[in-house]
């Protein structure tokens, strides 16, 4: 298993492309079942993510071209299984997605169930019941999921309110696919915000859909008889280009991160900035350089336009060095701090008090051998040890190939001492 090695004390200085959003690939691929295509996804990542649903939208008879010097998705052909099988949803929840746009299309879909993860138990309760107000009939047997559209399977799905009792990211892209091409007129209330379900409404209505209310959490979808091939460019990685921004204020350089906005970072850049860091808009991305000193500041995860769950780990790491104590209370998963004991590893002072971690910044982290059991947390791991003394082993680093493309390449092109060492 690969391992990244961190010698820590370095500034970083200089530029880091941001490269297309994984969390919004992920949904735009799942719209390939929706049309014989072609879907072309321009500015697409090179990431282990993408990789696992090409091969799952590839057993299901589509055609799944990763051109990745052009970085460009290709997506067509028919589908020819309506299976998503255990051994594949197991390596990735958003695997789920494959089941609204199935349904909807050919009246059926049979799809494992995703089951628990180290962040939490993500229950997919939401995109069941939204599929089922919709005419479909669900049943779980074996670890699946059996979804059928009325009529045993010939009918099509119809429209209907659904009002999500709890914001989900999932449930809202699922539910948007299945009624692109329902029967009639689905609102969706209390829909998620995230820049992601905007990107997908983009897709979807370029493909003959008729989404209304874009960018808001009520969301109106009249369903049309069928979708055509589009061709889309993919936003850049909100979550990638906090995660480098955090790089830049632990190490006090200034990096220009390429292609990132500041709409898209929500209440993450301005907490940031009270955090005392300079975070610029320019005409080719965002700035990000560390004032004076960090102090500590709260944060509480919420839905977009809230402070990003995807950011809580990184932003822990960065608190870990500020004067002061801050208090990050994490609201959506159950199960996010597995990153504490690894940060106390390497010196931090944190303590969890329920869903709340209390951080009270020291003046040096000191490196260390660690491993974490998820995507964002291994990646503050690699954050603390940039601002580490001495030399920082992040172990199981698959988990950052999930979502990261080429960390240590993009962080040493900017002065970090990081290798990955292959084993
Ligand atoms: C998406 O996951 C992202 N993944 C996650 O990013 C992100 O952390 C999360 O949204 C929240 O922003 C992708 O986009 C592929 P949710 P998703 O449904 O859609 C509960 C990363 O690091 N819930 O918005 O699975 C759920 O348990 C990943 O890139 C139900 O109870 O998240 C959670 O507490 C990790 N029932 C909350 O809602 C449901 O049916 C929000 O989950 C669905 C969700």
């Amino acid at each position: 298993m690969d391992r990244i090695r961190v010698r820590g004390g370095r500034q970083l200085n200089g530029r880091i492309a941001i490269g297309g959003a994984k969390n919004a690939a992920l949904p735009l691929m799942a719209t390939g079942l929706l049309t014989e295509g072609p879907v072309v996804l321009r500015n697409a990542p090179d990431l282990a993510d993408i990789a696992t649903m090409a091969g799952l939208l590839r057993q299901h008879g589509l055609s799944v071209e990763h051109d990745k010097a052009a970085r460009t998705l290709t997506l067509s052909g028919n589908v020819n299984n309506l299976e998503a099988p255990y051994d594949l949803v197991r390596k990735m929840r958003a695997s789920v997605l494959v089941l609204g746009p199935l349904v909807a299309r050919f009246g059926r879909a049979r799809v494992s169930l995703p089951g628990g993860c180290a962040i939490g138990t993500r229950p997919v309760d939401l995109h069941l019941k939204g599929l089922e107000a919709m005419g479909a009939t669900i049943t779980l047997d074996a670890g699946y999921i059996n979804a059928e559209a009325p009529n045993g399977g010939k009918g099509r799905l119809h429209g209907g309110r659904i009002l999500f009792p709890q914001v989900s990211v999932g449930a809202t892209e699922n539910l948007l696919m299945a009624a692109a091409l329902a029967d009639g007129v689905t609102e969706l209330v209390n829909a998620a915000r995230e820049p992601e379900i905007e990107d997908l409404c983009l897709l979807l209505n370029a493909m003959g859909a008729k989404i209304e209310g874009l960018g808001t959490d009520r969301l109106r979808v009249e369903g049309v008889a069928e979708l055509h091939g589009a061709d889309h460019s993919i936003i850049p990685d909100r979550i990638e280009a906090g995660t480098y921004a955090c790089a830049a204020a632990i190490t006090g350089g200034e990096v220009l991160l390429e292609g990132a906005g500041l709409t898209h970072l929500g209440a993450f850049a301005r907490t940031l900035r009270e955090a005392g860091v300079a975070v610029e808009e320019v005409p080719d991305g965002l700035t990000v350089s560390r004032l004076n000193g960090l102090h500590g500041v709260d944060a509480m995860t919420e839905p977009y336009p809230g402070f990003a769950t995807d950011m809580q780990a990184q932003f822990m790491a960065l608190m870990a060095v500020a004067e002061g104590a801050s208090m990050l209370t994490e609201t959506i998963f159950e199960n996010r701090f597995m990153h504490v004991p690894e940060l106390n590893r390497m010196g931090a002072r944190i303590n969890v008090h329920g869903s709340s971690a209390i951080v009270r910044g020291v003046a040096r982290l000191s490196g260390a051998q660690v491993m974490a059991t998820d995507l964002r947390a291994s990646v503050s791991l690699v954050l603390a040890g940039l601002a580490a003394e001495g030399e920082t082993i992040v172990n199981r680093v698959y988990h950052l190939d999930r979502g990261y493309e080429r960390v240590e390449a993009k962080l040493a092109a900017v002065g970090a001492d990081v290798e990955r060492i292959a084993g």
